[in-house]
């Protein structure tokens, strides 16, 4: 018999296909976002559990989970929907997907930088409503991205290879950490020990950062008034980390230029002033949808899943 295991949400064919192998799964039939309960019901017979994104993962999750359940890998490097401590105390295993998304986030970031700089939102509605008149010197003039200031807050792998492809744009590049990297990983950006002594440097400024007590909210009206006027900001790690009202004003007063943002609090349901802003470019949470990159993801979930039941060392245990 094969052991059972609990699946949250649809997952790339090649992954679905791996893991009906190994395993006899509980699924849903459609692709909708389960509730507390619901994930329960599926995890009620199961050995373990594949949940996502935005799913409830909580202490009232880890109270009621049975404990044959044993592991729980998120189809993520993010576990800000997962009660980490819950989890512990309960004696849960959590696994997650480090390293494959990479170069797909950071070529997001890219996306959001040039797309918030080129004005690319309301160029596409143009084209799209048919309301482009004709070429004009003055029609949509944005921001020229090369040669400019790039800040990056979080140098982990994701703001490296975000640094990285602003060398090809002769940019100079920025960073916090909270600590210094190795020569070698700063791709010639520029070390600040503090956010304060960052943020007058950035004429863009990428966010690559966990959400933690500590950066949750961070983005706020004090933090937007060091960076120089005019700025442009770009956020691909977690919707919390921004206060949505502050950054609105700044975009409406014009203090930023513009925003690029792929990630939102309380994602699906955004903050709706974003979407009547100009100087937004707003995407889904696609920073790892790429074929590749989501089978990766899965086959790294499925490896967690694999090694815990066989009783061996999870890879990549949180
Ligand atoms: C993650 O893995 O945490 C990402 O946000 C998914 O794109």
């Amino acid at each position: 018999m094969k052991p059972v295991l609990a699946i949250t949400r649809r997952l790339p064919d090649a992954v679905e296909k791996r893991a009906r192998e190994s395993y006899d799964l509980r699924m849903q039939d459609g692709d909708d976002p389960l509730s507390r309960d619901q994930i329960l019901d599926l995890c009620k017979d199961a050995n373990a559990a594949l949940v996502s994104v935005g799913d409830p993962i909580d202490a009232a999750f880890f109270a009621a989970l049975p404990q044959k359940v044993g592991i729980v890998a998120t189809f993520s490097v993010g576990t800000d929907h997962i009660d980490l401590a819950a989890a512990k105390a309960n004696g849960f295993v959590i696994g997650n997907t480090p390293g494959v998304l990479t170069d797909a986030t950071a070529d997001i970031a890219w996306l959001l930088i040039l797309g918030a700089a080129r004005r690319a939102s309301e160029g596409e509605a143009e084209v799209r409503n048919a309301t482009w008149s004709s070429w004009r010197p003055t029609h949509l003039m944005g921001t020229q991205v090369t040669g400019k200031k790039l800040g990056i807050i979080g140098m982990g792998r994701i703001g490296q290879a975000v640094a990285k492809r602003a060398r090809g744009f002769d940019m100079e590049v920025h960073y916090f950490n909270r600590r210094r990297l190795p020569e070698d990983q700063e791709f010639g950006a520029t070390y600040h020990a503090s956010i304060d002594d960052l943020l007058p440097h950035c004429d863009f400024l990428s966010l690559h950062c966990p959400s933690t007590p500590e950066t949750r909210g961070m983005v706020n009206r004090n933090f937007i008034a060091k960076l120089p006027d005019g700025a442009i900001i770009v956020n691909t790690a977690r919707g919390d980390i921004v206060n949505d009202k502050d950054l609105i004003a700044a975009l409406k007063s014009r203090k930023l230029t513009a925003a690029g943002l792929d990630v939102f609090a309380g994602e699906p349901n955004i903050e709706p002033a974003y979407r009547g802003l100009p100087n937004t470019f707003l995407l889904p949470h696609l920073g790892s949808a790429t074929v590749e990159t989501r089978n990766a993801m899965g086959f790294r979930a499925l490896d967690n899943i694999d090694a815990f039941i066989q009783g061996k060392e999870v890879p990549f245990r949180v």
